[in-house]
């Protein structure tokens, strides 16, 4: 619809004055026809210079070819530019009328730049409020969890010691059957299977009793390998240990640790079922020591990496695995100030590194004087160079 704009001088103040910028343009040339004071201090341009231009020089190219003679098709939000060069995003209300014996447009141009920020702005901050909640829910997920595997692992704990005590009782009744004896040693084995679950289920809540002393890390891990190279032999597993002759003691709970150690074996055996070999490295680093699992197994896939930090997220068949080693293992080096991460690549291998604070030398009672500190520094280094620019999956990326 089309109104003949009547040369009266209240509508020409009304447009003058009004604050918003506005003007009129040929529908047909697109060519500017008059612009308001607001439309001249806000765009830059002077009057004459308006009056020389078309519509299209203050829109940008790319959207010049959508002007269009239909009022309604060039309603709505677009970019111009104003003299300086700024781009500003500008909401557009267009309406057809027959100027000085033309077919015209008489446009209201209302700057929306700051309203648009500010609705990205809080986009971003909706975007980081969902991500936090994301965050939240897993942790009261891992909270939740706990509770279960505690309160489960109590309710087992009685009825598994019963089970063991009469299994025992019966086996010294059943000494003349072999039969049988060998039916009562697989329950009983199988009772310590779940007693061992139900301890790593309690350790998975323990939050409190922490003994703490001065660890040599390079000794714990010789026990754990110790502890389990008769399973990864029988896994034709080969372990390699690079252990730095010079290494700074930490202060740490020695129960927990060799749990995360043992968990870390565990896993890289399972993924090597043909063999392989199981890299075990320690060396210290800017006030950490820091400790790697490398094994030449199966890897994890990139789907799985972002899920394997989860509690009783597994991909082991039923009765193999529950889910819960890395969950662990995360907790406790958190607890310990160190850091956990992990590197996997499929087919190839996957490394698991444990960073732990050094302890504070003043606190240990027997100082370890390190001789060859320039060569562990330049270990280091090396160590240093090695991982750079490697994607390791730290337990709170899962997050
Ligand atoms: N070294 C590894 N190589 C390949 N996959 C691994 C390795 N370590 C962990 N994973 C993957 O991460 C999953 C979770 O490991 P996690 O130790 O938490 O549980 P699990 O070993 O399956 O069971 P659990 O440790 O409770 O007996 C594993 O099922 C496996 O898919
Ligand atoms: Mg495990």
């Amino acid at each position: 619809m089309t109104d003949a704009l009547k040369p009266d001088a209240q509508y020409q103040i009304l447009f003058d004055s009004n604050p918003q910028p506005m003007w009129v343009y040929d529908a047909r040339t697109f060519r500017f026809l008059a612009v308001n004071e607001a439309a001249i201090t806000h765009y830059g341009y002077s009057r004459s210079e308006f009056m020389s231009m078309t519509i299209k020089s203050i829109r940008l190219p790319e959207t010049v070819t959508t002007l269009d003679s239909d009022a309604s098709r060039n309603t709505g939000v677009w970019k111009h530019r104003k003299k300086d060069g700024s781009l500003i995003d500008v909401e557009v209300t267009s309406h057809g009328i027959v100027f000085d014996g033309k077919q015209a447009q008489l446009v209201l141009a209302l700057d929306v730049t700051e309203k648009l920020k500010a609705r990205f702005a809080l986009q971003e901050k909706a975007d980081e409020l969902a991500s936090m909640t994301q965050q939240l829910w897993h942790a009261s997920k891992l909270v939740t969890m706990g509770e279960l595997a505690a309160s489960v692992a109590h309710e087992l704990n009685n009825p598994l010691a019963t089970v063991s005590l009469r299994a025992e009782a019966l086996m010294d009744q059943l000494a003349h059957d072999e039969q049988k004896q060998r039916s009562l040693l697989i329950i009983i084995s199988e009772v310590e299977r779940m007693a061992n679950l139900v301890t790593n289920l309690l350790q998975f809540t323990r939050r409190n009793y922490r003994q703490i002393s001065t660890i040599d890390v390079r000794e714990e891990l010789t026990r754990s390998i110790d502890f389990i190279s008769y399973y990864l032999r029988n896994r034709k597993i080969e372990v390699v240990r690079e252990f730095d002759d010079s290494l700074a003691p930490i202060h740490a709970d020695r129960q927990q640790l060799r749990q995360v150690f043992l968990n870390l074996m565990t896993n890289a055996g399972d993924a090597m079922p043909e063999g392989g070999v199981l890299t075990v490295r320690v060396h210290d680093q800017s006030e950490r020591v820091v400790i790697e699992f490398a094994d030449t197994g199966r890897g994890i896939s990139a789907s799985d990496l972002k899920k394997v930090w989860e509690p009783f997220f597994t991909s082991k068949a039923e009765g193999k695995g529950i889910g819960l080693g890395l969950s662990i293992c995360s907790r406790i080096v958190e607890e310990h100030g160190g850091t956990i991460s992990l590197k996997s690549e499929v087919g190839k291998g996957t490394t698991v590194r444990l960073t732990l604070p050094v302890a504070n030398v003043a606190l240990v009672e027997k100082p370890v004087v390190k001789s060859s500190m320039t060569a562990s520094t330049e270990n280091m280094h090396d160590a240093g160079t090695r991982h750079a620019g490697s994607s390791w999956m730290t337990s709170h990326q899962r997050r």
